[in-house]
C-alpha cells in the first residue's frame, strides 16, 4: 500500500513530490491510457519533454485520470534547436498548448549543447517566461558545474533543479556537490538505469530480498536518500504502483554504501556527455 509522497522544497520557495513518472516513448492513445494509470496509481509529477513529441498524449492522460490539473506537477524542456531567446519564448507557448495547460509547474533546458554556446540565452527566455506565468519555476537539465556555474554568474539566477542522468551505476557524486552549493535540486533521469543489467545484480538482489521488495524499489529508495527526484517510466499499471511503493522501508548506511560502490566513471547508459553531446 502506497504512502503519501513526500515533497521537497525548491530554492525558489515551490515544491515537487521525491518521485514522479517518466513518459519518454509514451505516445498516441496507449501514451495518454499509461500518463492517466500514472495519476491513478498515485504520481502527481509527470515529466514530459517538447522532443518526447507527447506533451498531447500528456495532456490527455491528465484529463483522463480525472484528477485536477492543480493537483499536479507537470514538467516539459526546451530543445536545442530553439535556444535563441524568441524562439524559446514560442516553444514554451507552444509546449503549453500542446499538453493544453495554462501553465508549466516547472519547465527546464533539456540539453546544454555547450559548441553551440546559447544557453544563456535560453536560460534567460526561461527567467521571463517565469515572470510571464508560463511557467512556476525553471530549471536545466544535463548542465555540468561550469554550466550552472555560468548562468548564475551571467543572469544572477540560480536554476531550481538540475535533472541528469543518475542511478547506481553513474551516480554523479560530485555533480551532486555542486548543486549541494547552489541550493539546486538533483532530479535523475533513467533512475532505474532502464531496468537491464541492474536486475541482475548480485548486491541490490540480496538487499532486495532482505527488505522483501523488489531491485527498482531498492534502487529508487536509494534515489529518495540520497535526496534525489526520481522519475522512473513504466507502461505498467502494475510496475507503476511497485515503483511508488518505496515508503516503507529504509536502507541502512551499509546498504547504501553498497550501491553507491556500483557506480563507475564510465557508467553512463548511452556515453551521452553534456560536454560534447548535441541533440536539437
Ligand atoms: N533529461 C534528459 O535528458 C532525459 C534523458 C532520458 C530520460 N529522461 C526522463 O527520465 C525518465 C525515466 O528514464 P528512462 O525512461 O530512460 O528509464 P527508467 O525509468 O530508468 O527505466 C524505464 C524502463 O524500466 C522498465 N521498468 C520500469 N519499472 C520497472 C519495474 N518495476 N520492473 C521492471 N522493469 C521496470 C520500463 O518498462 P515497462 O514500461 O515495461 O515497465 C522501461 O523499459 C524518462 O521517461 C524521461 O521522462 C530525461
Amino acid at each position: 500500500m502506497n504512502k503519501a509522497i513526500p515533497e521537497v522544497t525548491l530554492n525558489d520557495g515551490t515544491t515537487l513530490p521525491v518521485t514522479g513518472l517518466g513518459t519518454y516513448g509514451l505516445w498516441g492513445n496507449a501514451g495518454a491510457n499509461s500518463v492517466s494509470s500514472g495519476i491513478n496509481a498515485g504520481y502527481r509529477l509527470i515529466d514530459t519533454a517538447y522532443n518526447y513529441e507527447n506533451e498531447g498524449a500528456v495532456g490527455e492522460g491528465i484529463k483522463r485520470s480525472g484528477i485536477s490539473r492543480d493537483d499536479l506537477w507537470i514538467t516539459s524542456k526546451l530543445p536545442g534547436r530553439y535556444h535563441e531567446y524568441d524562439k524559446a519564448m514560442v516553444a514554451i507557448q507552444e509546449s503549453l498548448y500542446r499538453s493544453k495547460l495554462d501553465y508549466f509547474d516547472l519547465y527546464v533546458i533539456h540539453w546544454p549543447l555547450p559548441n553551440q554556446d546559447k544557453y544563456v540565452e535560453a536560460w534567460q527566455a526561461l527567467i521571463d517566461a517565469q515572470k510571464w506565468g508560463l511557467v512556476r519555476s525553471i530549471g536545466v537539465s544535463n548542465f555540468l558545474p561550469e554550466h550552472l556555474e555560468r548562468i548564475i554568474k551571467e543572469t544572477g539566477v540560480t536554476p531550481s533543479l538540475n535533472q541528469v542522468e543518475l542511478h547506481p551505476f553513474f551516480n554523479q557524486e560530485e555533480q551532486r556537490r555542486a548543486h549541494a552549493e547552489h541550493h539546486i535540486q538533483t532530479q535523475s533521469w533513467s533512475p532505474i538505469a532502464r531496468a537491464a543489467d541492474i536486475l541482475s545484480n548480485d548486491i541490490v538482489s540480496k538487499i532486495a530480498e532482505s527488505h522483501n521488495k523488489t531491485i527498482p524499489q531498492v534502487v529508487l529508495r536509494w534515489q529518495y536518500q540520497i535526496g534525489s527526484v526520481s522519475i522512473p517510466r513504466s507502461t505498467s499499471p502494475t510496475r507503476q504502483r511497485e515503483n511508488l511503493d518505496i515508503f516503507d522501508f529504509e536502507l541502512s548506511e551499509t546498504e547504501m554504501t553498497a550501491i553507491a560502490g556500483l557506480s563507475h566513471p564510465d557508467g553512463r547508459l548511452f556515453g551521452m556527455d553534456p560536454a560534447t553531446h548535441e541533440e536539437f
